[in-house]
């Protein structure tokens, strides 16, 4: 079994210099999802997600010396620039939870300073961007003290790890493209405490694919993601859910090796729709949906209908649409976007965003 916990990850402090590091690490859209956990942040199933390019969080932890010894984590933490209590207390809990990984983070007086590429509370899922970005600076802090993770794959794993530990989609941002969380004979080398990248089997039309993310509501979401995982282990449809999930990982898989933009639109549109399926039928039921939602998905069909256009959705753990599409028809979806979709969106707001390349240092 995998242990990260290492007494030996302290610093010299003689050689402690005030320093900085900073990451930018994107939000990820999962096609296979992600929904009911055990022990510590372990999935029930596996799931596989596009790395997106535009929506990004990017962190920047400063460290010095402590200097407030009766605190066991010396933390400010600044949202855009700002102090953020609510985050920060959010941070200083997980930092907390990882002093027997990295016991160095006890010597450190720590500011962290994390703003997103997307406008504040768009709806949009942050976590996987932030939790991310904040677990490859925390990994850079360990390669720059103790040069314990100089190999790239070491690096990316122990930072996937600890994403997870701090939101479980959060460790299939960490590689390019795509990303496989969940022990599964599918994929080697998977595991359900880090995700590995996804890359090689993936057909070139899927790499340069388009996720428009429109809004529909900017709200905060009734339900979190955290108590939604906790209702799925009453969920009676709950086993159904996992092997259903199993299943459909296999045919995704095959669809894209091949390049089957059917399958892969038939497989992705049913697990948002079953996600959201799960949470209507959870007890106490929730609906996160809104009417726009419902709305833009009936335009995208019909418009597929009659145009035989290969553009396919998604969602999230919220109301708004991911809309999925190759990059050889993005102009024609644009106009589709503009024309039919805006005027169901909260002040018209859409984020166009595609398959990216993963995280990286500045
Ligand atoms: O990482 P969490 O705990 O916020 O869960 C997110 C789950 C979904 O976004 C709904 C699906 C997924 O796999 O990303």
């Amino acid at each position: 079994m995998l242990d990260y916990t290492n007494p030996q990850l302290i610093i010299d402090s003689s050689r402690l210099e005030p320093g900085s590091v900073t990451w930018r690490s994107p939000s990820n859209l999962a096609l296979i999802k992600y929904w009911g956990k055990h022990g510590v942040q372990l999935p029930r199933n596996p799931s596989i997600s596009f790395t997106l390019n535009n929506a990004f969080t990017e962190t920047t932890l400063r460290y010095s010396a402590k200097q407030n010894m009766g605190k066991e984590i010396d933390l400010t933490f600044l949202f855009e620039g700002e102090p953020n209590e609510a985050f920060g207390s959010k941070v200083e809990k997980f930092l907390i939870s990882l002093v027997e990984i990295f016991p160095f983070l006890k010597q450190l007086s720590i500011t962290i300073d994390s703003r997103n590429s997307f406008p504040h509370s768009a709806g949009i899922a942050s976590s996987a961007s932030s939790m991310s970005a904040l677990a490859l600076c925390l990994c850079t802090l360990e390669e720059t003290f103790c040069a314990t993770l100089n190999e790239d794959a070491a690096f990316d794993q122990k930072a996937s790890y600890i994403a997870r530990l701090g939101s479980g989609s959060a460790c299939r941002s960490i590689f390019p493209t795509m990303g496989v969380w969940g022990e599964t004979l599918e994929v080697s080398g998977s595991s359900d405490l880090f995700a590995v990248p996804y890359i090689e089997k993936v057909d070139p039309v899927f790499k340069t694919f388009n996720d428009a993310i429109l809004i529909a509501s900017r709200d905060e979401k009734s339900v979190s993601s955290r108590a939604g995982h906790e209702l799925m282990n009453q969920n009676i449809y709950a086993d159904a859910r996992y092997s259903q999930a199993k299943q459909q990982l296999h045919y995704l898989l095959e669809a894209l090796k091949v390049g089957d933009l059917e399958t892969f639109g038939r497989i992705t549109e049913n697990e948002a729709l079953t996600l959201h399926a799960l949470m209507m039928a959870s007890n106490p039921s929730y609906i996160l949906l809104k009417p726009n939602t419902l709305t833009m998905i009936e335009k995208v069909r019909a418009y597929r209908q009659d145009t035989k256009q290969p553009v396919y959705f998604s969602l999230d753990a919220g109301p708004n649409l991911h809309l999925l599409y190759p990059d050889s028809i993005k102009e024609d979806i644009n106009n589709f976007i503009t024309n039919e979709l805006m005027q169901y969106c909260q002040n018209g707001e859409w984020i166009a965003d595609m398959v990216g390349e993963g995280p990286i240092q500045l």
